[in-house]
């Protein structure tokens, strides 16, 4: 598929940029790209750490519909590229958190538009060392695979996995992500600090449910899911 690509050398958020590309009426699949971000954008309000080169930046422009199942699908079609070029077998923590050996690869934002999705990609690629609050928990696939890994291997292979998997059933998606997410089953994790318990899948719309220590089952809705060990 052609699509559009905007490739900035710095810029304050892709997502900014995509989500005034998309008010203009851009074609679903419009990229835009960035060497740097000097105000990435993380869920939850957080910072992602942006610093140039080291990183795969961008922004998808996506014309369906806002099912929380979309977001579970742009996690596994970053698995599967990163798969895919490297080898590198990800975990997934819901929503859609990309962990190797535990530690942050790669992270997801979607931001539902009025006429679009912007899906908000960053991979940590080459980085070597990372600023001394990320070092514990954050990785990059240099680390994990040994080898030097350049956006431009991988950028088509996360367009053409992200075409394959944002149109798919909500249902294929849930499946996939229960069958490969170590988080989806049987994991004691708090969301947002505040809720503790057991993870017992998710449900059909896509949200992950929890099974509390009274018994009870609730659904996670959004939010931040930790493992307790
Ligand atoms: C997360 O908190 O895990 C989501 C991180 C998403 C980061 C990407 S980098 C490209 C795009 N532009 C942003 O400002 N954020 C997303």
């Amino acid at each position: 598929m052609s699509r559009p690509i905007y490739w900035h050398k710095t810029i304050d958020s892709t997502m900014i940029e995509a989500a005034r590309l998309a008010a203009e009426g851009c074609p679903s699949g419009t990229i835009v790209g960035a060497d740097e971000q000097t105000a990435g954008q993380g869920r939850l309000g957080r910072h992602w750490h942006s610093s140039p080169g080291d990183g795969l930046y961008v922004s998808f422009i996506v014309r369906v519909s806002h099912l929380p199942a979309r977001t579970l699908a742009a996690g596994l079609a970053a698995r599967a590229a990163i798969a895919e070029i490297t080898g590198v077998q990800c975990d997934l923590r819901w929503p859609n958190d990309l962990l190797a050996r535990g530690r942050k690869l790669a992270g997801i934002l979607v931001n539902s538009e009025p006429s679009a999705l912007v899906i908000g990609i960053g991979i940590n690629l080459n980085h070597q060392s990372f600023p001394p609050d990320l070092a514990p928990i954050a990785t990059s696939l240099a680390i994990e695979s040994g080898h030097p890994v350049h956006r431009d291997t991988l950028l088509p292979a996360l367009a053409a996995q992200i075409d394959d998997w944002l149109p798919r059933d909500p249902a294929e998606v849930i499946a996939e992500f229960q069958r490969v997410s170590s988080y989806a089953w049987g994991r004691r994790v708090t969301a947002d600090d505040s809720l503790t318990g057991i993870t017992a899948g998710l449900d059909p719309t896509g949200f992950l449910l929890l099974r509390k220590d009274n018994g009870e089952v609730v659904r996670v809705l959004a939010g931040n899911v930790r493992p307790v060990e």
